[in-house]
């Protein structure tokens, strides 16, 4: 949930790439920063609860005294162990001031760490479970020789938890050391210098050959070097990967928020997801390896979706995707659920775990429960060199491309593409779907770009807008739908309180008279998804029904009856209903976007949230 940076430059100011770094890596916490460099030897911390700009005020108060500095770390924070104070922000420095450190993740055992500390006489000066990391790394630094990847390797055996770590430290022989148990750290060293980050994201500017480190491994890194051993001491090679992405992925690019950019980036991200993976002639989809030929996939008995928030969105789409065009029976669950309940999979399971970061949590832990179990596994992603696409069996990989905002748009119809390229293909490899109707829907889903296009011009973007000003006070929201859109409701709702706090609730459309219709005044907005399908009759008796208890309904999607009964509307080109859902989420989006504008919210990091959770 942190994001964590260091630069090691042979010779070259550090200061401001390691700021730089920061603000890329600031979607992943922004409750406080701080950086430590090595000034002539000596340790010198900057940190501040807020946000960069903070420690830029810090930094400008020294005057230029740091600008020749080289050697650094640094970290934007999400809160875990103690409040976004001052003194809780990191870098932490053991108590002699040796050694510096910032850390991604939670140190489990940091009660008892601490009590030893106490007994040492050691003291502490803020609430987090990192300061105790840092106490120990330093006390490990005596018997290690003052070999600083010794003694973090040392003081990592007596820490449970998991973790993302960079330590500095100084005197006559500088030190850079990373490790890693659990949250992403990737590293990148040249003649010039050494970087790390939380992300490749912020390193893509200095390399694009870039190393992941694996659970366990320690790191040490400074130009031209990079040192890897595991938790034994031994030595490991670690192969590195080519990052392609470009720099310019990672900024904003004229639009107001990442938020704006990214959902406008989706009929390209649609044609990159399709890219050289259909196949029209044959009315299939292309996609390497044994693991997706048609000898493989008929072995798949049932599969086990786990996923968390917007990617679980997907994962419902995908049950109706995969049931439905290839036959095979599905269960979707929270992941945060499914790893600690004792499911029972039946054999020939295959579990697919759902994912843009690939770094999340609990995600990783479902996967990696069912693989203990002896499922195969495959993973939709978006991050190449994620955890999830190297521990799982088979990855389709989403293409989206970076994604900043908070609030996940774009990787979220990736998923649906992905979701759709499978399903098609599982149904061929199983001869449940037939060549013509596969065409079909392949063909479809090529002209999904231009039809995402026709939601995203000028007019209909006034239009959400116009809606969202005139809804933005309303006590709260409904959003319903039925089938293979009831997802898309699920999607709205969170879209739309995680971005505007107001409360949004999504559910399933013939669920409404169960208990939801009490809510239904004039105050309470409910947004509905109508899509010419075979349960379109009944989502418009719910309009009926709502308007008839002065509700008022904006009403998204292709059925011309809905719309016209509704009291607003956005009309969505008339698709599959296989396909409705990659469409009908848009309008979603855009509303929820102008809604959280008008009410002032900072869209991009929205309060309390991070954009990858990788923290229980
Ligand atoms: C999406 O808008 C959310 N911020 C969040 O629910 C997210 O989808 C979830 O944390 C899962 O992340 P992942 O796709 O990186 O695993």
């Amino acid at each position: 949930m942190c994001g964590i940076v260091g630069a090691f430059l042979r010779g070259k100011p550090c200061l401001a790439a390691l700021v730089r770094g920061l603000r890329v890596l600031e979607y992943r916490g922004y409750d406080s920063v701080g950086v430590g460099v090595l000034q002539a030897g000596e340790l010198v911390v900057r940190r501040k609860a807020g946000r960069i700009e903070e420690l830029e005020r810090l930094l400008a108060a020294d005057a230029g005294a740091l600008d020749e500095v080289s050697v650094g770390i640094g970290h934007s924070r999400w809160a875990t162990h103690g409040p976004p104070t001052d003194e809780n922000a990191h870098p932490h420095c053991d108590w002699r001031g040796r050694i510096a450190l910032v850390h991604n993740g939670i140190i489990e055992n940091y009660q008892e760490l601490r009590a030893e500390l106490a007994l040492r006489k050691i003291p502490l000066r803020s609430q987090t479970d990192t300061e105790v990391l840092a106490h120990w790394i330093g006390i490990e630094l005596e018997g290690a020789g003052g070999d600083l990847a010794e003694a973090v390797r040392r003081a990592l055996l007596r820490v449970r938890g998991y973790y993302a770590i960079a330590v500095l430290s100084g005197g006559e022989r500088p030190q850079m050391v990373a490790s890693r148990e659990g949250p992403p750290l990737c590293l990148a060293s040249t003649p010039e210098g050494a970087w790390l980050a939380s992300d490749p994201l912020a390193l893509i500017e200095h390399a694009r050959d870039i190393v992941f480190l694996e659970d366990g491994d320690v790191a040490e890194l400074a130009p031209g070097k990079l040192v890897v051993r595991g938790r034994d001491g031994a030595l490991v090679a670690r192969e590195s990967v080519h990052v392609a992405w470009n720099a310019e992925a990672a900024d904003r690019g004229g639009f107001a928020h990442f938020m704006l950019k990214e959902i406008h980036e989706q009929p390209d991200v649609v044609a990159r997801g399709l890219f050289g993976r259909v196949d029209l002639e044959r009315g299939d989809v292309t996609l390497p390896g044994e693991f997706f030929s048609d000898a493989s996939l008929k072995q798949v008995t049932r599969v086990q979706i786990s996923a968390c928030g917007t990617a679980l969105h997907a994962g419902l789409v995908a049950r109706y995707l995969i049931e439905g065009l290839a036959g095979v029976p599905v269960d979707v669950d929270f992941a945060s659920e499914f790893r600690y309940r004792q499911p029972v999979l039946v054999p020939g399971t295959l579990a697919l775990g759902i994912s843009q970061s690939g770094e999340t949590a609990d995600t990783l832990a479902a996967l990696r429960l069912a693989r203990s179990l002896g499922c195969r596994q495959l993973s939709f992603c978006n991050a190449v060199g994620s955890t999830m696409v190297r521990e799982s069996e088979a990855t389709l990989l989403l293409e989206a491309g970076p994604e900043i905002g908070v609030a996940s748009t774009k990787a979220f119809v990736a998923m649906l593409v992905a979701a759709t390229l499978f399903a098609v293909r599982l149904g061929r490899a199983r001869a449940r779907l037939t060549r013509a109707a596969a065409s079909e829907l392949l063909g479809e889903l090529g002209r999904m770009r231009m039809n995402l296009e026709r939601l995203l011009t000028r007019e209909v973007v006034d239009k959400i807008r116009a809606l969202a000003e005139r809804h933005k006070d309303a006590r709260g929201f409904l959003f319903l739908a039925r089938g293979i859109n009831y997802p898309i409701a699920l999607e709205g709702a969170l879209k739309l309180k995680e971005i505007s706090y107001k409360h949004a609730e999504g559910y399933a459309a013939g669920e409404m008279k169960h208990g939801p219709i009490a809510m239904i005044d004039r105050d309470m907005t409910t947004v509905v998804i109508a899509s010419r399908d075979s349960v379109a009759s009944k989502v418009r008796s719910n309009i009926e029904q709502i308007r008839a208890r002065g509700g008022p309904v904006i009403c998204v999607g292709d059925d011309e009856e809905s719309l016209a009964v509704s009291d607003e509307r956005v009309v969505v080109p008339g698709l599959s209903p296989w396909l409705s859902p990659i469409a009908n989420v848009v309008p979603l989006q855009l509303f929820a976007y102008h809604v959280a504008l008008a009410r002032g919210c900072d869209i991009d990091k929205p309060r309390n949230l991070a954009k990858s959770v990788t923290v229980e």
